[in-house]
């Protein structure tokens, strides 16, 4: 398994894979990840199995809190799941986000995806309390705009 940035190339296998995360992921556009691709390549890891793409994560570092940086999506191919690529693909932006002196990773998922919140809290990432609870999962009402509740993850980089 490597892990080589997102590059120009890549963008057809990258949005389907992504697509395969449905119905938690739905793939951007080709632009998107054009601009993913030129703009912030460091923080946007791919793992490559012979030559195929299978796990994709695609993050930023914020400009507003440049301490932080947003993981905005993470797949793994169905038949590669549960061999820690995700693990590595994270492990990949915290590495960059250290060398930056950043302080945390944070991201979001729907409440109900249960797999993901197994998938943060096994990665170390802690979830953010938040105003609402589905079972064990702890969530902020309206936290992406209204309707768009999410759950709250966030890890130390420190
Ligand atoms: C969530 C997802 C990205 C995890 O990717 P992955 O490559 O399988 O994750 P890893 O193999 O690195 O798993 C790391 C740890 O997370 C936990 N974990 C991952 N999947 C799990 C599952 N289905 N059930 C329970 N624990 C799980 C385990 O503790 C695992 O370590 P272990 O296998 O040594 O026990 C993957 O299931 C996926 O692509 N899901 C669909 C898309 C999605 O929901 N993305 C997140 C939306 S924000």
């Amino acid at each position: 398994m490597d892990i080589e940035p997102l590059s120009i190339g890549r963008i057809g296998e990258v949005i389907d894979l992504v697509s395969t995360g449905a119905p938690y992921l739905t793939a951007r556009t080709w632009s998107d990840y054009w601009a993913y691709a030129t703009l912030f390549s460091s923080t946007c890891p791919l793992a490559v199995d012979g030559a195929r793409v299978v796990g994709s994560v695609v993050a930023f570092r914020s400009q507003d809190q440049p301490g932080d940086i947003y993981v905005q999506d993470v797949v793994t191919d169905p038949g590669h799941r549960r061999q820690g690529i995700t693990r590595a693909l994270l492990d990949t932006v915290a590495g960059r986000g250290r060398e930056w002196g950043c302080r945390r990773l944070y991201l979001t998922s729907e409440p109900g995806n249960r797999t993901a919140h197994a998938a943060w809290t096994a990665l170390g990432f802690t979830n953010v309390v938040g105003d609402r609870s589905f079972g064990d999962i702890s969530a902020v009402t309206d936290y992406k705009g209204p309707g768009r509740t999410r759950a709250v993850y966030e890890l130390s980089l420190s």
